[in-house]
């Protein structure tokens, strides 16, 4: 089933709190990560996908700041320069001063968010809702944000704001994202290439909510940190853990502590893999694409330790069932798993693996298919009638 459009959602919230029309709304996608993970706070690539599940914002100016989402049904007052206040509504707080030290704020704005991203599901729905806020402040404000400004404000909101030690993909995704195409993103240089990706990808959900700012990432990444220290102080100039080579690796692996060897082992070989994938997409070799996502898995599992019990199921039930590839996608503990399968197969294929986990946890998990999709757009209204067709509508 096709989920609701995310704009007349926002769209029709606005009307209800605040008894008028929005300005303006803007939107921007959740994403899956193909492969590539854990990579992007080490200097290494991803290969990420917007999906066609969104978050829209609709939006006016305003002397103060207030905020509705579907979640609560409730209007926010919110006091930016006072800080944080726990909650959903720290990203839009995030956002906002963010922007307000840029100069690209308004002096108040009212928001109504609206959104078909699950939430907790893995699928990058903080990312969404800071990049469709940032893009709906900055028009309000009288600027357009470039997708670089789009994606810097809304990881900064995050990073520095919020305080989730994240990387660069999931902001960057959501901003630069073209339809049916996954970007391989170089974070050491933040050079993109756009890789078509012809085929659906299916999402299997774990139906385990993880929590990012829960702590669990930002152990990982002071983890890398670490053995990035070691290393440097044994005389080795490594610019990142991903920049360090994989022939020779396990000499060096020997000289770290023990609990720090298979971070690093993950992150050197997922570079590798995900450099491998984005080769093997290019060249429409998808069984080869789908090897390197079930490596990658058994390396979030084994090496990395931030998959759960749930997501080995559905990728080992995956993998027997003929699928060609299947992983754990974005941080982990929890969330969901992606699936690539031969069009003809993969209705069976889904199917089995459903019934596999029913078997396992009693309850069947949530899968649907997306394509890759667009990034951020807007659409801004004027007295009432949407703009069509002039420089202030983008897709
Ligand atoms: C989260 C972060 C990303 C990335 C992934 C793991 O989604 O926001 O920056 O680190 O985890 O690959």
């Amino acid at each position: 089933m096709r989920p609701a459009s995310p704009a007349r959602h926002a769209t029709s919230l606005y009307r209800a709190h605040f008894a008028s029309e929005p300005a303006l709304v803007t939107s921007a996608p959740g994403r899956v990560n193909l492969i590539g993970e854990h990579t992007d706070y080490n200097g290494g690539p991803v290969l990420p996908l917007a999906i066609e599940r969104r978050t829209a914002v609709a939006a006016s100016v305003d002397r103060g700041w207030s905020v509705v989402s579907a979640l609560d049904d409730t209007v926010f007052r919110l006091a930016p320069e006072r800080g944080l206040v726990g909650g959903w509504v720290d990203y839009i707080i995030g956002v906002i001063r963010v922007l307000q030290e840029t100069g690209s704020a308004p002096p108040g704005a009212r928001l109504a968010v609206g959104s078909t991203v699950p939430l907790g599901a893995g699928l990058s729905s903080s990312a969404a809702l800071t990049v469709a806020t940032a893009g709906a402040l900055g028009l309000l404000a009288g600027r357009r944000l470039t997708a670089a400004e789009l994606a810097d404000a809304a990881y900064r909101a995050e990073h520095d704001e919020v305080g989730v030690r994240c990387g660069r993909m999931d902001q960057t995704i959501a901003a630069f994202a073209k339809p049916r195409t996954a970007i391989l993103f170089e974070t050491a240089d933040r050079t993109m290439r756009h890789v078509p990706l012809p085929t659906r990808v299916w999402v299997l959900e774990t139906g385990v909510s993880h929590r990012l700012s829960g702590g669990a990432l930002n152990e990982r990444r002071v983890e890398c940190e670490r053995a990035l220290g070691f290393l440097r102080a044994q005389g080795m100039p490594a610019a990142s853990l991903a920049a360090l080579e994989p022939a020779g690796l396990d000499p060096l692996l020997r000289r770290l502590p023990p609990a720090l060897a298979p971070r690093v082992r993950h992150v050197v070989t997922e570079t590798a893999r995900t450099r491998a994938a984005a080769g093997a997409l290019a060249q429409g070799r998808m069984e080869r694409l789908g090897r390197l996502l079930f490596e990658g898995h058994a390396s979030l599992r084994d090496d990395y330790e931030c998959s759960c019990a749930e997501a080995d199921l559905l990728v080992e039930s995956a993998e027997r069932q003929g699928a060609w590839g299947a992983r754990l996608t974005g941080a982990g503990w929890g969330g969901a798993v992606i699936m690539l399968a031969d069009p003809r197969q993969e209705a069976r294929i889904v199917a089995s693996v459903r019934e596999d986990f029913r078997a396992r946890y009693g309850r069947l998990p949530a899968a649907w298919s997306t394509r890759a999709a667009g990034g951020a757009r807007s659409v801004v209204f004027r007295r009432g009638q949407r703009r069509n067709g002039n420089p202030t509508t983008r897709e």
